[in-house]
Formats: C-alpha cells, structure tokens, sequence
C-alpha cells in the first residue's frame, strides 16, 4: 500500500478521506471535551447545539492532516457523521447532523481555520477548491448527506465519486473506522486518483497484521458490547487463533443462557443461542478456554441511579438484569490475562457510562494495562471506555479507532476502503 508521505504533494488539493464519526450530545449545557492524555476543560455550549463527547478520532487523524499541509497542501476533508436520513439530499441536510461541530474541534485541535462547505460535492464545494490555497484546510458536509455514498449501485456512487476527485488532484485514505464500507467516498473515490494511505491507516493495519500473523502467546482476546449477533463472525474466527476468550458485556448473557443459566431480565438474543452453542462446542474442539462471568452486578432496571447488587454466581433472579461483571469475575479476568502475551479487547464489560455499573470494564481495562506485550484496544465504544475512565493513553500498545472494521479485519474480511488503495494507480 503506497502512504501518503511518498507522493509528491507541494502545491496540490488532497481530498483526505477521515472517519470522524464521534459521538454527539444534543443536550447542550456544560459538557466535558478533550481527550486523548491532554487535561479536559469545560465548555459551555448552548442548548440545542452537539457538542462532541470523545474527540478521540479527531485527533487520530490530526497526524496525516498536518503532515500535508506542512508539505504544502491544500486539505478538503470528507467524512461522515451518523446515519442521516430522508430520500434525497434536501432532506438529509435538512435533518442532520451537519460536519459543523467537528470542523469546528478541527480548527482548534490545528489552530489553523476550517472552512466547512456548505454542500457536499456541489458548487460550495467546488468554490471552495478551486479558490484554496497551500496550508489551508476545508471540510466538505456530512458525505452521507449525499443518498449516493452508501448507494449499492455502482454507477451511482460512481457519479458521486466523480464529484469528489473532481475537487482534488490526489486522495488519501485515513478514515480507518470505515473502511469496511464499500462506499463512493471510501471505495470509488480513491479509484479516480493517485491515491494512498495515511498515517492513522498505516498505523492500525501495521497493528491488526500483528494479531493475526503468528501472535505471541497466550493470545486472549476480551469481549464485550450488547449484542452477540455483532460478534459472533469475529468470535467464530478467534476460536481459531486465540488461546483464551473472555466473554463479558450484553452478549455474556446470552452464552449464560445457552449453558442453561438463568439470566433474569438480562439483554438476550434467544435466536442466537443455536449458533452460540455451536460456537461453544468449537472452541472446546479446538481446546481454546472460553470465559464467562461466574457473578453479576445487577439492578432491576436499565438507569444510572438504579440501585447495583452483586449477585454471587452465574445465575441472574428474575426481575433483576445484569449490567455489570461481578468482583469474582473481574479478579477471575485478571487472572486469566495475566499471562498474556497478546491481547485484543473489544467492547465493553459493564454500562460503564453509569458510575455504579463501571467497576468490570475498569478492572478489566486495569489488567490488560498490566500485560507486557501486544495489547490492542479495538471499537468505539472500549475506545472511549478507556478515555472516560481517564485511563492513561500509553496503558495499551495501541487504541483503534475502527470498531466494525477492526472486527472486520480480524474476521479475514477485505476492507473494501484497503483494497481500494491498494490498487495501484
Ligand atoms: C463507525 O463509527 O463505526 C464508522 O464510522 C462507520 O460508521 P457506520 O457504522 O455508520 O458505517
Ligand atoms: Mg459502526
């Protein structure tokens, strides 16, 4: 894969694709921003006005911007934010959420202005290339405005595509998290261009290369997060290269479930426990250790002031859901990655965003900081875990910033945004 420090960039217009898709709060107030080791401040925003909660991809993205413009580029910055909805593009833009916000956090985080376009891939946006000049940087509006990015016709996302190049000489792909989308932003665009890797890309793919070529062992792999259905691709690929798989978050309960447990008023996919089973039975086959919660911390509602209990065994009473792993299961975890040699962790244990129900994933995150060896963090949500709980940054090897499409990578999927620029051209 070509990155974007060899080409020749002095005096160009670089279309980077990034993936600044960072959680937003609509509740306006004080709210807390800044993230990534640098100390939080307070920012007042008026209501009705996002604000960022976790800042985190933004600035893994800064490295590959500033070396651009140092180099003497012009940056038009494409990305997305949500999933915004309506038939066309009127309605979409109308609805929200615009790239505002990001391209203003973009502008402090590079004390250098943003001009954020007011389009997509219209005459904003062509204005705007065609009067910017080395060193500056704009930000299209939210890519997905545009119904054509996530089109699944070719030729569709295909005129789109021809908008975007048409606005810069060369591209480069740093957008990580989406890369497992096989949209015109991602995918089509960098076809038309000299395109290449940047910096966050290289780095992430340098990393997940790591875990599944010959990693060091024992491999233990940590997951966690809601739902089972989302994992259980990946899980069935682990099975045959970890050594050890702790299981935990929303989906434990539905593995509790399919061992026979009660699981109370827990989250459950009861349609997945077939595949769970079987996913059960293969990892005894090829004698990998899975490892489930063996306590709870409990509640008997989903809320940030319900009351936790710890319940002392696997089993959950009805009338009480589990939202959290139990002091045994924390110390059993820790156990079982203290030997580790690599580590992979995905999802969160508990609802950490609740103070009372935060304690497992702040175990869990205080073991693997303990590892020496590999230890990569993957998903938004563990991503922000960690910087929530004020975990220090250099406590793990790496932090991805793609959830699906570190999941992806790990499945041996193709990333279509990978295949993209790796095709020379
Ligand atoms: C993400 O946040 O996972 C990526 O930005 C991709 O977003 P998507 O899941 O809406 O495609
Ligand atoms: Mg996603």
């Amino acid at each position: 894969m070509r990155q974007a420090a060899d080409l020749a960039v002095a005096g160009k217009t670089v279309l980077v694709r990034s993936d600044f898709n960072v959680p937003l709060d609509h509740t306006g107030g004080l709210r807390a921003i800044g993230s990534g080791g640098s100390p939080q401040r307070q920012e007042s925003v008026p209501p009705g006005q996002p604000s960022i909660t976790d800042d985190g991809r933004i600035r893994a993205g800064l490295p590959t911007i500033r070396d651009l413009l140092h180099r003497g580029a012009g940056v038009i910055v494409c990305a997305h934010l949500g999933r915004p909805k309506g038939d066309d593009y009127a309605a979409r833009a109308a609805g929200g959420p615009s790239l505002r916000p990001v391209a203003g956090r973009l502008a402090e985080l590079l004390g250098q202005p943003v001009t954020l376009a007011g389009d997509v891939a219209g005459g904003s946006a062509r204005v705007i290339a065609a009067t910017m000049g080395p060193g500056e940087v704009a930000m299209l509006e939210n890519v997905r405005f545009e119904p054509a990015e996530t089109s699944k016709d070719d030729e569709v996302r295909g005129e789109l595509a021809g908008r975007l190049a048409a606005l810069a000489d060369v591209y480069v792909g740093d957008g990580f998290g989406a890369m497992h989308r096989k949209h015109a932003s991602v995918y089509d665009a960098p076809l038309l261009l000299p395109h290449a890797a940047g910096q966050l890309v290289m780095a992430e793919v340098n990393v997940l290369r790591q875990l599944t070529t010959s990693p060091a062992r024992p491999y233990v792999v940590v997951l966690g997060g809601a739902k089972v259905s989302d994992k259980l691709a990946v899980i069935g690929n682990l099975v045959g290269q970890a050594d050890r798989l702790l299981i935990a978050g929303g989906m434990a309960y539905t593995f509790l479930a399919a061992q026979g447990h009660q699981i109370g008023d827990s989250i459950l996919q009861a349609e997945q426990i077939p595949q769970v089973a079987a996913v059960l039975a293969d990892a005894d086959k090829a004698g990998v250790e899975v490892v489930l919660p063996v306590d709870h911390v409990v509640a008997d509602r989903f809320a940030a002031d319900a009351q936790p209990e710890v319940v002392p065994g696997p089993d959950i009473p009805d009338g009480r859901m589990g939202l959290d792993i139990g002091p045994a299961t924390s110390d059993l975890f820790a156990r079982k990655l203290a030997d580790a040699k690599t580590v992979f962790w995905n999802g969160p244990p508990g609802v950490f965003e609740f103070p009372a129900f935060a304690a497992g994933t702040l175990a869990v995150a205080e073991a693997i900081s303990h590892v020496t060896g590999l230890t990569v963090v993957g998903g938004g949500d563990s991503a922000a875990a960690v910087r929530h709980l004020k975990l220090p940054p250099d406590a793990f090897t790496h932090i991805s910033t793609g959830g699906g499409a570190s999941l992806e990578y790990l499945e041996g999927r193709d990333l279509p945004g990978l295949a993209a620029l790796e095709d020379g051209a």
